[in-house]
C-alpha cells in the first residue's frame, strides 16, 4: 500500500504539519510507503477549461506542462490520497484548490463528446485539516465539498482528521492518540 499526501500549508512548522508529522510517523511504524508533496513549492497553473485533457482517455492530457504530471502520475501509483490543508475561508488554500479542479477534469473523461472513464476510480481520499472555528462550522463545508468530489470522481471518502487552532497567542495542540488511529485506519 502506498499514500500520496498533498501538503496545501504554506507554513512549514504551521498547525497542519504538527498534526502531519505524527500521521507520516504512525505510517512509518508501520513501514508504509509514501510521497509528500508540499504544493506551495510547486508551480500548478490553474484549470482554464480548454478541454485538451478530454481527447485523450488514457493519460492526463493537460496542455500545461507544470508541476502536476508528476503529482498525477503519483497518485496514479498511490492507494490512498490524504489532502492536508489549512481551512482557508471556509475551503482549502489555493493551490490546493488549482490542483482539485486540473485533477477532477484530467483524471475524469467525463467532458468530451462522450463520458469516459474516472483514471482514480476506487483509490481512498482522507483529509487532515486544522481551523480557527469550531471544526463543525470552521471546517464543514471543505468536508462536504470533498465529499461530493470523491463521489464525482468515484473515490471512496475515507474521512476526515481536522484539529482547531484557538489562536496565535496559544501553543497548538491536537490528540495524537487519534491522529495515530486515523493513520491506521488508512492502512487497513
Ligand atoms: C487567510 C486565512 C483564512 C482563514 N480562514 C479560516 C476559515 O475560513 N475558517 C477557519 O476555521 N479558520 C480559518 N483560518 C485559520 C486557519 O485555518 C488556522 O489558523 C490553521 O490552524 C492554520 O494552519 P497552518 O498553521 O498549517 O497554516 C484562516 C487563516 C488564514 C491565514
Amino acid at each position: 500500500m502506498r499514500f500520496c499526501i498533498l501538503m496545501g500549508s504554506p507554513r512549514k512548522n504551521g498547525n497542519t504539519n504538527k498534526i502531519l508529522k505524527v500521521f507520516r510517523d504512525e505510517l512509518e511504524q508501520k513501514q508504509v510507503q509514501y510521497d509528500l508533496i508540499w504544493l506551495y513549492d510547486k508551480q500548478i497553473e490553474p484549470c482554464i477549461a480548454c478541454r485538451s485533457c478530454q481527447t485523450d482517455w488514457s493519460s492526463f492530457g493537460c496542455r500545461f506542462q507544470d508541476d502536476t504530471y508528476d503529482i498525477f502520475n503519483k497518485i496514479l501509483a498511490c492507494e490512498v490520497i490524504v489532502l492536508a490543508t489549512p481551512i482557508y475561508s471556509w475551503y482549502c488554500t489555493p493551490p490546493m484548490k488549482s490542483l482539485l479542479d486540473r485533477l477532477v477534469y484530467g483524471m475524469n473523461k467525463y467532458y468530451g463528446e462522450e463520458k469516459g472513464p474516472a483514471l482514480w476510480a476506487g483509490k481512498k481520499m482522507a483529509l487532515i485539516a486544522s481551523c480557527g472555528y469550531k471544526p463543525e462550522k470552521g471546517a464543514d463545508l471543505w468536508e462536504e465539498g470533498m465529499k461530493r468530489y470523491c463521489k464525482h470522481s468515484q473515490l471512496v471518502y475515507a474521512g476526515m482528521l481536522v484539529e482547531r487552532d484557538l489562536g496565535y497567542k496559544s501553543t497548538y495542540t491536537f490528540n495524537e492518540k487519534e491522529t495515530r488511529a486515523f493513520a491506521r485506519r488508512l492502512c487497513s
